[in-house]
């Protein structure tokens, strides 16, 4: 693995990378923090409608969904995150998460990488095969949601010993790439520019204007899947998505809407779905 540039480069890189549009975003790029997501939670409200972005070249306490530990590697992995304003304010921004992960899904295309998937709510799959996660948090002001802070934490290329607790399946865009080494700047810059986009989009639309390119990606989509939550498992087929980013399952007992759990892939059993 080369030796990483100082952030400083990296962050010249990546406003390079950006031309035009870098006017956009308040960059920002450190060698190491604890957690990208909780280094910008920590920080003011963004005063103006540009993306905040932090990249982290190594972080030492790297945070997964459900409380999880995400590792990552020097030079082998992209960490960010970003602040983005909440539209309207006060609510609960209903399918934020699978926007983001459309996004990620968009720019892995637009890098090459064929048999992009989504799980939902927001893993970014290929093959099957876990190639990103994202966290979102929310930060309330005065009790109420404010903004949202979106980290992505996307493997760039593993070393070969990488062993990821509560991920069996894993890959890395290094092999996704058929063996070439991905420019991470380059990575960077395409995800960062499918978000602009798509919370544009979402901010105006909704999540119902982009129901459909996510349901294209659908890593489930009609397949027998089990949803574990705090209150237990469902079991169903995977119907879709509805305009507000709930899961839909076919059960026995009719069609159940999920808004939130985890979602395995089950054997079909050939009994009720
Ligand atoms: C998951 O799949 O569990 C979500 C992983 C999110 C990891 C990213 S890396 C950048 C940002 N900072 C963190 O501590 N977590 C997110």
């Amino acid at each position: 693995m080369q030796p990483l540039p100082d952030p400083a480069t990296s962050l010249r890189a990546l406003e390079e990378a950006l031309g035009a549009h870098a006017a956009a975003y308040a960059l920002d790029w450190i060698g190491d923090c604890d957690s990208s997501n909780t280094e910008l939670t920590n920080r003011p409200l963004p005063s103006d409608d540009r993306l905040h972005v932090l990249v982290a070249d190594r972080q030492h306490a790297g945070r997964g969904r459900r409380g999880r530990r995400w590792q990552s590697w020097d030079g082998g992995s992209l960490t960010f995150s970003l602040q983005w304003r909440l539209p309207a304010g006060g609510t609960a921004p209903a399918g934020l998460s699978l926007v983001v992960g459309l996004a990620v899904a968009r720019a892995l295309e637009d890098c090459g990488v064929t048999g992009v998937q989504l799980k939902w709510p927001n893993d970014v799959l290929v093959h099957g095969r876990k190639l990103a996660g994202i966290l979102i948090e929310l930060v309330a002001v005065q009790g109420r949601p404010a903004a949202a802070v979106i980290g992505i934490g996307l493997n760039l290329h593993l070393p070969d010993d990488a062993h990821i607790p509560d991920q069996p399946a894993v890959t890395d865009l290094f092999i996704e790439l058929g063996g070439r080494a991905p420019d991470r700047v380059a990575v960077l810059g395409a995800i960062l520019g499918q978000l602009r986009a798509l919370l544009d989009t979402y901010a105006m639309a909704g999540f119902g204007a982009l129901q459909g390119a996510w349901e294209q990606r659908n890593a489930f989509a009609n397949l027998p899947v089990s949803i574990s939550g705090e209150s237990g498992s469902i079991h169903g087929t995977c119907i879709g998505v509805g305009d507000d980013g709930a899961l839909c399952l076919r059960t026995a007992e009719g069609v159940r809407r999920i808004v939130s759990g985890d979602v395995s892939l089950r054997p079909d059993t050939g009994g009720p779905t």
